[in-house]
């Protein structure tokens, strides 16, 4: 078979940097893969939360195929066209004042803590930034410094300093990490690879509290929940707390790498010669990140996010009742987990083995992230999968 030979070629070759999965994938169309040996799946995981519209729209195709033929790059010394666009688009969308373009949410990350330290500095030397315990934010050095997970840590230090870490959603424990070095905070509004954990409200408006009261970013990673994903556009509109800086990548380039920065005039610090990047995105990735924001809200996908993500949740409620093996769902919109009572990755690879992929985010809970434009039939025909192989492991 096609896909075995490719699959053992791919590990002599291909550092073991993650464990993967038994597939080798050549083709996608909507919310399907198709392997190289033809069988088809679903796609409930969207590469992390990157495809959010799905595999090969054919809007985004037509787009990429026009701006391939048109311009790609012309060094950060001058703007394309679609760059200013798409900097005015999430201007208006945001609030914020003013973009950063880099290639990835590691990237846009570390551009973050860049803005904050020099935010800092001119307040008098300040440079701590406190994050979440539990928390993702890449795995550049900086980012990987600002991950409140040693796990991720522990084989590359040392890592650059200034970093704290508190648990989420305990506001008195943020408090007390803050000091007269601490320059800002940056927070997910819903932990992705920490598990899908979300903020509370009450910690997030107590967080923004805190960071008025000690003049203090508050910066939020929206790298997975940004753009429609939790059932509203930018996640820290659950709480009506805009940041002051916004970290965004994933669906933006649904694809094509790339991230961003958005940030408050006063936040906005660099100047030239402080930060940038040879590509940061390009003219590829522009286009298809003004078409993917275009579709989004023609489509109104960020409601349908919220309320598929409604009845998904009230769904797994009732597995919960039936199956002793699901102890609970948590989740905003079409990021959710289902908390298991077993092991995850043993149901993760049947489900693959049955045609759906889905992912082990803790040891024992497994994560959901469709497409936000999937159709009822799809969403359900994968439903039916999960609550097989689930029911066959407690029933
Ligand atoms: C919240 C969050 N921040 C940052 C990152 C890093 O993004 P990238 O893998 O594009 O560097 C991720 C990736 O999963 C993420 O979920």
């Amino acid at each position: 078979m096609r896909m075995q030979e490719l699959l053992a070629r791919g590990e002599k070759v291909m550092m073991r940097n993650v464990s993967r999965l038994p597939a080798v994938f050549t083709r996608g169309e909507g919310a399907y893969l198709y392997d190289a040996d033809g069988k088809k799946y679903l796609d409930f995981l969207s590469g992390i939360a990157v495809l959010a519209l799905g595999h090969s729209h054919p809007r985004l195709v037509s787009v990429m195929q026009r701006q391939a033929a048109k311009v790609l790059h012309v060094s950060n010394y001058f703007f394309l066209e679609e760059q200013v666009e798409l900097a005015e688009r999430l201007k208006d969308l945001s609030g914020l004042d003013r973009v950063f373009f880099c290639n990835s949410g590691a990237e846009a990350n570390e551009a973050a803590i860049k803005l904050a330290r020099k935010y800092g500095r001119k307040l008098g030397g300040k440079y701590e930034i406190i994050t979440a315990a539990g928390s993702f934010h890449g795995r550049t050095m900086g980012a990987l410094a600002a991950t409140g997970q040693p796990k991720y840590q522990q084989a590359f230090s040392p890592l650059p300093e200034g970093f704290r870490y508190a648990p989420l959603n305990d506001l008195a424990a943020w408090e007390a990490a803050i000091n007269d070095r601490t320059c800002a905070v940056l927070v997910e509004p819903v932990q992705g690879e920490g598990g899908v954990r979300p903020a509370t409200k009450e910690f997030i408006q107590g967080l923004a509290e805190l960071c008025r009261k000690h003049r203090l970013l508050l910066m939020m990673d929206e790298v997975q929940t940004g753009l429609g994903r939790t059932g509203r556009f930018f996640a820290w509109e659950h709480a009506g707390v805009k940041p002051d800086v916004l970290t965004l990548a994933k669906a933006l380039g649904h694809g094509i790498p790339f991230g961003a920065v958005l940030a408050r005039e006063e936040a906005a610090v660099l100047e030239p010669g402080d930060h940038s990047t040879t590509v940061g995105g390009g003219g590829m990735a522009f286009a298809v990140a003004l078409e993917v924001l275009r579709i989004i809200e023609e489509e109104d996908l960020t409601g349908r996010a919220g309320r598929l993500g409604r009845e998904l949740t009230a769904l797994f409620g009732q597995w919960q009742e039936k199956l002793s093996v699901v102890k609970g769902v948590r989740g905003l919109g079409l990021m959710l987990a289902l908390e298991l009572a077993c092991p995850a990755q043993p149901v993760v690879e049947t489900c693959l083995e049955r045609g759906l992929l889905i992912n082990a985010v803790t040891p024992t809970a497994l994560r959901l992230l469709p497409p936000l434009n999937i159709s009822k039939e799809d969403l359900e025909r994968g439903l039916e999968i999960l609550y097989g192989v689930l029911a066959e492991r407690g029933g």
